[in-house]
């Protein structure tokens, strides 16, 4: 973590923190809350490297006696929808923060990924607000001043603006939930997992195909409300514990073959989840299908151990080992992008985790190109 919390300029009247945090990919899905923000099951993700958001936090002890939020800014614009939804959630952060009332807040948020691109925002967006706020927290009151219990209260208050953000304060693979032997493992927060994995899974590429790109029919929360009538979730339950325990397993072990079968049934089992529940929709598209069957040939042919996976959307993501991104990138470029309009992807890798900035680089964050036809 750098100092720049702690810079001159950052004193308890005003100041400015910025945080970089990626998108997560999850292997496990987390589908189905409780209340109180709380998953039904366990869930394991990879943190990305490219696809982040930059979000600066500027605070200024209100003279009102009563702090606002004065603006809200993305991508460099004006967005009411997204401030809107930045506004109730700081809203509703008054026992965990009991500062905040006290100030008025600016937030300037970016994304390295385009709008456009259909890759969810939340897991980063409210990552990178939650790290904010929690740094804002420390120069105010001086707590937490511990790393791990800083990363645990950004994790806790990332997980009240969108679950999936709980995992993104963490590098590598990350488990939220509780879990048997799993320590300090929690519902309410996420937990590392990179203390016991095998190096077939050190280093891992994600090349999301992007398929379409349209707004997504139905939300993720309408989603995970939908689980609660839907006659399969006891069972999607028992089976998330399940494959928790065994993609833990597999991991430590080096089972590549092991490490395809559950990520590539996670993926059908979301999306079978949809489709059998009470208002049976479809998010996966006529492309979304042929890049599934065209990866499952390549890895019988070839021996690759390539998996693929899906968010809430049509968008693929193709997990594979580094050593083997030659022949995935061949793929790629051969057979897979013509299923992409404008043969775009996001060449994605798992990553080091949230980084602090210098103030200022919220603003102007470097764009990472989608990756279009050659
Ligand atoms: C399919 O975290 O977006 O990506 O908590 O309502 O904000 P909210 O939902 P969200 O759900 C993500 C669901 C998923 C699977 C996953 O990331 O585990």
């Amino acid at each position: 973590m750098t100092n720049s919390d702690r810079s001159p300029g950052n004193t308890r009247e005003e100041g400015t923190v910025c945080w970089r945090s990626p998108s997560n990919i999850a292997l496990v899905k987390y589908w189905g809350k409780r209340a109180g923000q709380l998953p039904a099951n366990p869930s394991v993700s990879i943190t990305l490297n490219n696809s982040f958001t930059c979000t600066c936090l500027k605070y200024r002890s209100s003279d009102q006696g009563k702090g606002r939020l004065l603006n809200f800014s993305f991508g460099g614009e004006k967005n009411e929808a997204f401030a809107g939804r930045v506004s109730s959630f700081l809203n509703s952060l008054g026992e965990l923060y009991p500062f905040i009332g006290d100030y008025d807040l600016e937030v300037t948020s970016r994304n390295s990924f385009p709008h456009s691109s259909g890759i969810a925002s939340s897991a980063s967006a409210m990552s990178a607000l939650a790290l904010c706020l929690t740094s804002m927290e420390r120069i105010v009151s001086g707590s937490p001043s511990e790393e791990e219990s800083f990363f645990r209260k950004a994790s806790y208050v990332a997980r009240m603006g969108s679950g999936s953000a709980a995992r993104s304060v963490y590098p590598g693979y990350v488990l939220w939930g509780r879990f048997p032997g799993i320590p300090w493992s929690a519902d309410e927060f996420a937990v590392p997992l990179n203390d016991n994995i095998h190096k077939e899974f050190r280093e891992m590429g994600d090349a999301i195909l992007l398929v379409d790109d349209t707004p997504k029919r139905v939300s993720s929360s309408r989603g995970h409300a939908l689980m609660e009538g839907n006659p399969w979730s006891a069972v999607r339950y028992e089976q998330a514990s399940r494959n928790t325990s065994g993609l833990i397993d597999v991991l430590a072990a080096g089972d590549l073959d092991e490490f395809v079968r559950i990520t590539e049934q996670e993926a059908l089992t979301l999306h079978s989840l949809m489709m059998n529940s009470d208002e049976g929709y479809i998010l996966m598209k006529p492309g979304t299908l042929e890049v599934i069957e065209r990866v499952r040939r390549f890895r019988e042919e070839t021996g690759v151990p390539a998996a693929f996976t899906l968010d809430a959307g049509p968008n693929v993501h193709l997990i594979y080992p580094v050593r083997f991104r030659e022949s995935v990138i061949k793929l790629i470029d051969e057979e897979l992008l013509q299923f992409c309009p404008g043969r775009r992807w996001i060449d994605d890798a798992a990553g080091g985790g949230p980084l602090q900035v210098d103030v200022g680089a919220g603003g102007d964050q470097v764009q990472v190109d989608v990756e279009s036809a050659k």
